[in-house]
């Protein structure tokens, strides 16, 4: 009779948990201290989690699946072989990133972070949606080299994947939306705003007088087109890499000459760690990308207005626009367990 008792109150409390679950799915609910972060001094995300309420067993869905190789065609690549989180979530000291059977990419992979404040995705802008972005590596042949299709089979075949989605959106049989929604979360919370300058920002850090003067120096020089506290305007420009064009970058989307040579502005954050630098990763170290900027400005048709006369730098400058670049590497983010590889 007593264990008769206890059931019944046992069931009574599911239903009120169901009860208290059937939420808005707009609304974003922190769950054990775990809520998305707007730094105070950064402007409002792009990306607001609708229809996508963030939960922690969803963004947990979501981390599961970005260090999963079961995306891949021959389950041998996760997001993770080409973003890695000790390095920015770039792939460290690569041009061109290895995706399955070993067939090299076209572009450098690029680092990861803040990317809820993007509008769009790809060094040519390609992609603007951020729960749909993973259909692109996923199905690329560069890449992941994997179907949809294939992969929510692999899923659902998968009985510890099909109770996580179950638990984290209450579906009984993963579909791609879901998948897509779970992995979006992950990315969104990718969020860099514990390096020095932002330490600098929040009051407490002090830069030093070379930090200083290179911050200085990046306002004026740099900061139109990496404006912050992104350090990037988003926009595409022609920064002066070349003067015949390899890859069209932007003008491949919108199919205008105009736009040939144009890549996205790409954010600085973690730019110390996350060599080599540009679209097709040619320069190793900062003091070749101030060189380029400084002398080896190409001219061509869709060459940035603002640099047709390069940014002349002495090599003081260059130092010191380097000691303010390193200013923006966060080795707390880079460190951080929550958006580590999980143990099970
Ligand atoms: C084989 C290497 C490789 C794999 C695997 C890979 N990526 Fe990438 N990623 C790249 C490259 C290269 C680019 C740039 C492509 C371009 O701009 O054309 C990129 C771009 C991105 C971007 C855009 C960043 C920006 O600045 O616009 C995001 C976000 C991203 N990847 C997330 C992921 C996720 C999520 C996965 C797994 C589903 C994944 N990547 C798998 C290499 C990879
Ligand atoms: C006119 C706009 C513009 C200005 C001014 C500018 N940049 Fe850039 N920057 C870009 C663009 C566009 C790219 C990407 C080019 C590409 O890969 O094709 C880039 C790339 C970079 C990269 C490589 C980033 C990566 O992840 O690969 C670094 C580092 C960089 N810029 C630093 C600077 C510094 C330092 C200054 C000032 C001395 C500066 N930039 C001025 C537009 C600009």
């Amino acid at each position: 009779m007593k264990l008769f008792r206890s059931m019944r109150l046992f069931f009574s409390f599911i239903l009120v948990l169901l009860l208290f679950s059937c939420k808005k799915d707009n609304e974003i609910v922190p769950v054990d201290n775990f809520a998305f972060r707007k730094p105070s001094y950064f402007p409002e995300p792009h990306y607001t989690f609708q229809n996508n309420a963030l939960t922690r067993s969803r963004f947990n869905l979501g981390r599961d699946l970005f260090y999963d190789t079961i995306l891949s065609l021959d389950n041998s690549i996760s997001c993770a072989s080409c973003h890695s989180q000790t390095h920015g979530f770039s792939d460290h000291n690569v041009a061109f990133s290895a995706g399955v059977n070993g067939t090299l990419g076209v572009r450098n992979s690029p680092a990861l972070a803040n990317l809820a404040w993007y509008p769009s995705f790809m060094w040519d802008g390609g992609v603007n949606n951020i729960e749909t972005f993973s259909v692109a590596p996923i199905t690329n042949p560069l890449e992941m080299h994997e179907t949809i299709f294939q992969v929510v089979g692999k899923l659902n075949a998968n009985a510890a994947y099909r109770s996580k989605f179950k638990a984290a959106y209450d579906v009984d049989s993963i579909t791609d939306q879901k998948m897509l929604q779970a992995l979006g979360q992950y990315m969104a919370m990718l969020i860099s705003d514990d390096s020095k300058y932002d330490k600098y920002r929040k009051g407490t850090y002090t830069f030093t007088a070379d930090e200083n003067e290179g911050y200085s120096l990046f306002q004026s020089k740099c900061a139109s087109c990496h404006t912050e506290p992104l350090f990037t305007d988003f926009s595409f420009r022609n920064n002066g890499l070349d003067a015949v064009f390899a890859d069209l970058g932007r003008g491949l989307i919108t199919q205008e000459a105009a736009d040939n040579g144009k890549f996205r502005v790409p954010s600085l954050r973690n730019i110390q760690i996350t060599y080599p630098y540009m679209h097709d990763g040619r320069f190793f170290t900062l003091s070749q990308v101030l060189d380029h900027y400084s002398t080896g400005i190409q001219s061509s048709s869709t060459l940035d207005q603002s640099l047709t006369s390069g940014i002349p730098l002495t090599a003081d400058e260059k130092l010191k626009i380097i000691a303010f670049l390193k200013t923006l590497t966060d080795y707390t983010f880079m460190a951080n367990p929550d958006l580590s590889e999980p143990v099970h």
